[in-house]
């Protein structure tokens, strides 16, 4: 581990030797902000406070919503973990000192992508899973508009499709986010503005999470979903009618992150808590929840539903140093707000 990790370190020790005095003759008290699926979020809230006795509020936010939260109460946190969403907000509040440096005793269990994050956030984040991302349709919907099934995220600009695609908001949903940075990465910035103008047209609702897009086609309001395959497993789980692709031009993967807040009111805990979430156990309660991202703990084994990694050969080498900084950040959206969401361009 780097000097500066040794540091961190060393300060949350001392800091939760003050709290270990404390911490008997109270209640003990997490408070968690949940990125992922509600049901997952709801799974981990039940199943770490029987274990624990814990009293744990868990509140469900979206990606970005989560960060502009943790921004709002940067002087006096109220939240003490920030549980899953996607990578690239994670990045950013590390960047902005919002999360505390902090390696897992288990760090080396964890697959290489998690690692990847972690040293990326100069430890103020880790892995926790990843999921890919691409295009889901309905077959019977797409049979009323006619012509073949999408392949690439182009064809998506096709007239046939006019508010007929959804996709998470940008400016809102993590998921909408990567959307958007990786079509930069892909195409170029001015490109990926074009693209999204001309997708603009063809879009229904940009709904305010990331998986409300496949939840809303699949009860039939749309044709296509701009989303994240593991959100469409669930949906088949369920038993919508579904297909799943991963685009022609290439797609990205999220890295599902987690970090400790930097301030927190409850440190001691937060730290039992990061560790149970990084543990084959709570890595493998998801899939109670039909959440089916791939996890971060090398031990826990991946399912069945999911595709092997020999399938997944479009997945791209996301720069998330790039898209995970403020800059870049302010500067994407800055563009959507003013160049693509705009009634000129309806
Ligand atoms: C869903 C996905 C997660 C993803 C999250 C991002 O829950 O299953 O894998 O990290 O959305 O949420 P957001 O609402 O910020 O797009």
């Amino acid at each position: 581990m780097r000097c500066a990790a040794r540091g961190g370190l060393l300060v949350l020790a001392a800091a939760l030797l003050f709290v270990g005095g404390d911490a008997a003759a109270q209640a003990r008290r997490l408070n968690v902000v949940c990125s992922v699926q509600i049901e997952w979020c709801e799974l981990i809230s039940r199943a770490y406070q029987n274990a624990t006795g814990v009293r744990m509020a868990v509140i469900h936010r979206s990606s970005i919503d989560a960060l502009s939260m943790l921004l709002a109460e940067r002087q006096k946190p109220r939240t003490d973990v920030w549980f899953g969403g996607t990578g690239d907000p994670h990045l950013q509040a590390a960047e902005q000192g919002l999360t505390l440096e902090y390696r897992s005793p288990v760090f080396d269990d964890l697959q290489p992508w998690a690692q990847a994050q972690a040293r990326r956030g100069a430890y103020r984040t880790v892995g926790l899973y990843t999921g890919v991302l691409g295009i889901a349709y309905s077959p019977e919907q797409l049979r009323r508009l006619g012509g073949p099934p999408p392949r690439c995220w182009r064809d998506l600009l096709q007239p046939r499709f006019e508010r007929q695609v959804m996709m998470g908001n940008p400016t809102s949903s993590g998921t909408g986010y990567l959307i958007l940075s990786a079509l930069t990465q892909l195409f170029g910035e001015d490109a990926a503005i074009g693209y999204m103008k001309g997708l603009h047209r063809n879009i229904a609702q940009y709904s305010h999470g990331g998986r409300g897009s496949i939840e809303n086609m699949v009860r039939g309001e749309v044709a296509v979903a701009i989303g994240f395959l593991h959100d469409a497993i669930t949906a088949r789980e369920r038993g919508a009618r579904l297909e799943f692709v991963l685009p022609c031009e290439g797609t990205p993967a999220e890295i599902g992150s987690l970090s400790l807040i930097a301030g927190a009111a409850n440190p001691h805990e937060a730290v039992q808590f990061y560790e149970w979430a990084l543990s084959p156990e709570a890595q493998l309660l998801a899939r109670q929840a039909s959440a089916f991202q791939w996890p971060s703990n090398r031990q826990v084994p991946v399912d069945p539903r999911m595709p092997p990694a020999e399938d997944l050969e479009k997945v791209i080498a996301y720069d998330h140093l790039r898209f995970g900084s403020s800059e870049v950040r302010k500067r994407l959206l800055t563009r959507w707000i003013n160049e693509v969401n705009v009634p000129d361009n309806e």
